[in-house]
């Protein structure tokens, strides 16, 4: 099998526990296989804060004003086979270096790209609410396309207990395997039916409210979003099927009464 390329991006602006346990899990998936790693700290390019213009949007991302970093990052995560976002957990959330490069891919929700790649969440926290951001982080990578490996969280508070310490060492190896697996599989999965139903019921109504003035309209169109089963090719079972095709007049139907 080819090289396959992972990317990390690191939300923190040190390099400490959060930096540190992405460079442990990139270095065990290379003793699962062939795999090449970068690690990105966000905190070294310069990417500034949304406008909320939604030029991005509504005509597309390459009208975006802020003139920074964010076609480099958005180069490395389209170079990579898998990718890492790992954030430490700030006041109960992901740190605000993180959230700043979110928003700055927020159209990626609308027009999902990264299909076919692999994603995982990591998460550093001192004490608390780390499992929520590690969902949200699920999240994000699914409405981005990815396929997602669940994240996992580690524990930091110092000084850290050893039985702690043992337990993220586990945590990392046992992700990493898993990571890779799914890697290696560079897989095009069939849509969970909440999946294919967010697909068909937003391709519909958007195709009825939407017009060629729109990036979203135009992209779905060019893609062969509008006629197609899912994103990409799949073979849909009879049930996804026909749920697929209720889901479609379900969303034409609801266009029609507004
Ligand atoms: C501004 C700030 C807010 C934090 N908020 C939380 C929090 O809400 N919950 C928590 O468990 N830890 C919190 N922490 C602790 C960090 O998550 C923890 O120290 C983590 O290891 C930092 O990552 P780093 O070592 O990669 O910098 C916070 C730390 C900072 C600096």
């Amino acid at each position: 099998m080819n090289e396959m390329k992972v990317t990390a991006f690191v939300g923190s602006a040190r390099k400490k526990h959060t930096y540190l346990a992405t460079e442990r899990f990139l270095k065990s998936l290379q003793k699962n296989g062939d795999v090449d790693f970068e690690i990105v700290a966000l905190a070294d390019y310069n990417l500034k804060t949304c406008r909320g213009c939604k030029l991005c949007l509504d005509k597309g991302e390459e009208l975006c004003p802020l003139k920074d970093d964010r076609d480099i990052l958005m180069e490395k995560v389209r170079q990579s086979d898998g990718v890492v976002f790992a954030t430490p957990n700030y006041s109960f959330q992901v740190s605000g270096l993180m959230k700043v490069f979110l928003d700055r891919f927020g159209y990626v929700f609308h027009r999902p790209e990264y299909f076919g790649k692999t994603f995982t969440g990591i998460v550093a926290q001192g004490v608390y609410g780390g499992k929520e951001i590690v969902k949200y982080l699920d999240f994000v990578g699914s409405g981005m396309g990815f396929n997602v490996v669940s994240g996992f969280l580690i524990n930091t508070r110092e000084p850290v207990p050893e039985s702690e310490q043992v337990k993220t060492e586990k945590a990392i190896e046992k992700q990493s395997l898993r990571f890779y697996r799914q890697l290696a599989r560079k897989e095009y999965p069939s849509p969970s039916m909440l999946k294919l139903m967010i697909f068909r019921m937003s391709r519909t109504s958007l195709k009825a409210a939407l017009t060629e003035d729109f990036k979203d309209y135009r992209h779905f169109r060019d893609q062969g979003w509008f006629d197609n089963d899912y994103y990409y090719p799949v073979k849909l079972n009879p049930v996804k099927r026909t749920a697929g095709w209720l889901f479609d007049i379900t969303a034409r139907r609801m266009a029609a009464a507004n």
